[in-house]
C-alpha cells in the first residue's frame, strides 16, 4: 500500500495529502475504481452531491469496513505507531468481530472488556480470548446491582440479578468470612480476568480490592463456575436502553 503524506488541519485533525477524485466515472467504473483506490491506499476519498456517486462510494466503503480491512483498527494501530496508545483493547466484541480484527490487524487487540459476572460467565468467548493471548476485563462483576434505579430514570425497567444474594456465594462468603462481592470478584481475578467494580461508597470501593489476601479452593471455583446461566443472563442489553 503506498504511503500518503498528511497535512494539518485546524481543527486538530490530519487529512491525507493525496486523495482520490470521484467526478464523471459511472457508477460501474467508480465502483471498480473505489475498490482499486482503497487497495492502493488512498483514504481522503472527494464525493459531492451534485457527482450523484455518494450511493456507490458508500457503499463500497460499507463493505470494506464490515470486511475488517478498513475500520477504526487502522486508526488505533496509527496511535500505536505514534506513540499515543500503547495497546488496543476492545470492548463489546464477539468472537466473530474479534476474529475478523485478527485477522486484518497489524497490532492485534491485547484486551477485551465485556460484561461477565458470575451468572454470565462468558464461558466460550474466555476459552477463545485465552486462546488468542486476549486479556479479558469483566464490566458489571457484581451483577450491576444499581441499574434498575438508573435505567428507571429513563422510564426503562432493567431488573438486576441478585447475584450477591445467591446462597452459593453466601455460603462461600461466610466460609472465607468475606463479603459476597469479595468472593464474586476473587472468582474472576482467579480466573485470570480483570474486573472494573463501580462504587461511590468509600467502604464499599475499599472492600472491594480487599480481595488479595484469601484464596477460593478448588470446591468454590466449581461451585461458582456452576452459577452461570449464560446468555440469558446478560443485563447491559444497549439495544434495549432507549434513554
Ligand atoms: N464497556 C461497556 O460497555 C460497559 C458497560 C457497563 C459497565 N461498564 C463499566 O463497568 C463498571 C462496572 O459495571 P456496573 O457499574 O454496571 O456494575 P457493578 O460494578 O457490577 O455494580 C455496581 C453497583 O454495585 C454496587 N456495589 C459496589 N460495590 C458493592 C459492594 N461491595 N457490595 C454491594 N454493592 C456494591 C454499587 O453501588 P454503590 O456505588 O452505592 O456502592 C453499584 O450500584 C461501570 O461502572 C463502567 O465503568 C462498561
Amino acid at each position: 500500500m503506498a504511503k500518503n503524506i498528511y497535512l494539518s488541519l485546524r481543527s486538530g485533525l490530519k487529512m491525507p495529502a493525496l486523495g482520490y477524485g470521484t467526478w464523471q466515472a459511472n457508477d460501474e467504473e467508480l465502483e471498480k475504481g473505489m475498490e482499486a483506490a482503497l487497495e492502493a491506499g488512498y483514504r481522503h476519498i472527494d464525493t459531492a452531491h451534485v457527482y450523484e456517486n455518494e450511493g456507490v462510494i458508500g457503499k463500497v466503503i460499507k463493505r470494506w469496513l464490515s470486511s475488517g480491512k478498513l475500520d477504526s483498527m487502522k486508526a488505533m494501530e496509527a496511535q500505536v505507531d505514534a506513540g499515543l496508545a500503547k495497546a488496543i483493547g476492545l470492548s463489546n466484541f464477539n468472537i466473530k468481530q474479534i476474529q475478523r480484527i485478527l485477522d486484518n490487524a497489524r497490532i492485534p487487540p491485547c484486551n477485551l472488556q465485556v460484561e461477565l459476572h458470575a451468572f454470565f460467565q462468558q464461558n466460550e468467548l474466555y476459552n477463545f480470548c485465552k486462546k488468542n493471548n486476549i486479556v479479558m476485563t469483566a464490566y458489571s462483576p457484581l451483577g450491576s446491582p444499581g441499574i434498575g434505579k438508573f435505567m428507571s430514570q429513563f422510564g426503562q425497567q432493567v431488573e438486576a440479578p441478585n447475584i450477591l444474594g445467591d446462597p452459593v456465594v453466601k455460603r462461600i462468603a461466610k466460609k472465607h468470612n468475606k463479603k459476597e462481592s469479595q468472593v464474586l470478584l476473587r472468582h474472576i481475578i482467579q480466573k485470570g480476568i480483570a474486573a472494573i467494580p463501580k462504587s461511590t461508597n468509600p467502604e464499599r470501593l475499599k472492600q472491594n480490592i480487599d480481595i488479595f489476601d484469601f484464596e477460593l479452593d478448588n470446591e468454590d471455583m466449581k461451585a461458582l463456575n456452576a452459577l452461570d446461566k449464560g446468555p440469558a443472563a446478560r443485563i447491559v442489553d444497549f439495544y434495549a436502553f432507549k434513554g
